[in-house]
């Protein structure tokens, strides 16, 4: 497990946008991102340090998706399309979102059939180059909540996860199929995330009941983007 630690969040999305241009963007290979607000401050570094000749060169994939229309406000491709692709040279075709408008059970399995086509597959289920995570102060991730942990570690590439709090449905990679990446980068930053961090960092009390605890990429090791507030406790 890698654990980089950054100053603030700007400097954290600096380091991070340099590490995904470099090893990432400029190479055809297959990144799965996530929603939520952390990877917003992300695309805006990328965008600074690129130009309109870059060209995207992977082929983005989403971790998962809220059963919603793609131009709702909720949409994580919604935000990805304002915030990052609309702005960055990437061919459609690269672009594989996750159509948060169809039945969400129909739509989890069309999309692990399109991972199943369009990604090596690796012991028998596709093998992201990169899954990039956020976690929830609650240790979720992707749209893998505490209350159905077990419902999720399946073999399925996708599942069909509930926001306990809203009710909201989401389609989501399962564990196992985040766990077959090549690599797992969780990006978190924010005092909000203190506790649930350090938790399981440190493997704190009962840090298993967490998603995020679960995530042990096969192939490389997990590494942790993080600032000084979402570390502090860990670090001291
Ligand atoms: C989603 C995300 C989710 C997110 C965490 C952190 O669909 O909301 O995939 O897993 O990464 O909830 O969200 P923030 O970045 O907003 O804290």
């Amino acid at each position: 497990m890698n654990v980089n630690i950054f100053k603030d969040y700007t400097e954290c999305n600096t380091k991070l946008a340099e590490y995904l241009i470099k090893e990432y963007l400029c190479q055809s290979k297959n990144i799965a991102i996530s929603g939520g607000s952390t990877p917003i401050g992300l695309f805006n570094e990328i965008l600074k340090l690129t130009n309109k000749n870059f060209e995207v060169k992977s082929r983005i994939f989403w971790v998962d998706e809220r059963c919603v229309e793609p131009t709702s406000e909720e949409s994580n491709y919604g935000s990805a399309h304002k915030n990052f692709l609309s702005k960055m040279n990437i061919p459609k075709e690269n672009i594989f979102r996750i159509k948060g408008e169809n039945k969400p059970q129909n739509e989890a399995e069309s999309y692990s059939k399109i991972l199943n086509e369009e990604v090596d597959i690796v012991g028998g289920i596709p093998s992201l180059d990169l899954c990039l995570l956020g976690i929830g102060g609650d240790g979720h991730t992707a749209s893998i909540f505490p209350h159905e942990l077990d419902k999720l570690i399946k073999i399925n590439p996708c599942v069909v996860g509930t926001n306990p709090d809203s009710g909201q449905k989401r389609v989501s990679l399962s564990l196992n199929q985040i766990n077959n990446s090549k690599e797992v980068i969780i990006h978190a930053c924010g005092s909000g995330k203190k506790e649930i961090i350090d938790e399981i960092i440190s493997k704190k009390d009962n840090y298993l009941k967490y998603p995020a605890s679960h995530i042990k990429p096969s192939i490389k090791n997990l590494s942790w983007y993080l600032d000084f507030d979402s570390a502090e406790n860990f670090m001291n």
